[in-house]
């Protein structure tokens, strides 16, 4: 089965090869990588190159994980927005990651909506879907609140992290988005 998700502005299909250098030249970024990387800096290419075959790899072990989103207007690859639970995470996280361009046009939460609108309907039993997100991340914090996701006062320790746990019950979220 082809998994698309299509949103006003933007397409959302799982991940491929062929994403693997854009994906490498957005995790580049220094502003990109300080949220990103456990170093808080750009990691080099074959470390982002690993990472990226760990995404592939997830789609693969689990049957769901990161979209490639691009702008319907011009074909572009502009970031990946998804489902992802590897092994160990506090719970089924809507994740997030938009090209340094393109920030502040509101795909973050265009596409995330779309993602979790998606993974509720694959997932019946979920009750709850998580975003763990650094404490000083305001842009981070700002996607979370526009798809009805709170800080719920849990946190989750990873690479020497400690991200707030923001979330989203299936119930009210569906009553108001979908
Ligand atoms: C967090 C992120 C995905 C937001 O994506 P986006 O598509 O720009 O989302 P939005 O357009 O809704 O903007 C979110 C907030 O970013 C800030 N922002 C917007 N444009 C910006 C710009 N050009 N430069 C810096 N910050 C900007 C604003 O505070 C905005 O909130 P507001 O709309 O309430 O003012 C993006 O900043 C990013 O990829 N950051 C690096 C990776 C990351 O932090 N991922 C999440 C890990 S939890």
């Amino acid at each position: 089965m082809t998994i698309r998700i299509e949103t006003e502005r933007l397409i959302l299909r799982p991940l491929t090869p062929e994403d693997c250098e854009a994906h490498i030249a957005m995790m580049q970024d220094p502003d990109v990588a300080a949220s990103l990387s456990a170093s808080r800096k750009p990691q080099d290419r074959h470390d982002l190159w690993r990472q990226f075959a760990s995404y592939l790899g997830h789609w693969e072990m689990r049957g769901f994980g990161w979209f490639s989103v691009e702008e319907k207007e011009t074909g572009q690859w502009v970031g990946r927005v998804g489902p992802w639970m590897p092994d160990g995470w506090p719970g089924l996280e809507c994740g997030w990651s938009i090209a340094r361009p393109h920030w502040g046009k509101g795909y973050a939460p265009e596409a995330a909506i779309g993602t979790v609108k998606w993974t509720f309907d694959q997932f019946p039993d979920l009750s709850r879907i998580i975003s763990n997100i650094l404490p000083e991340n305001a842009n981070s914090q700002a996607v979370a609140r526009k798809i009805g996701e709170e800080k719920t006062g849990e946190m989750f320790e990873f690479w020497g992290f400690k991200l707030d746990i923001w979330a989203a019950e299936r119930k009210d979220w569906l009553a108001r988005f979908g």
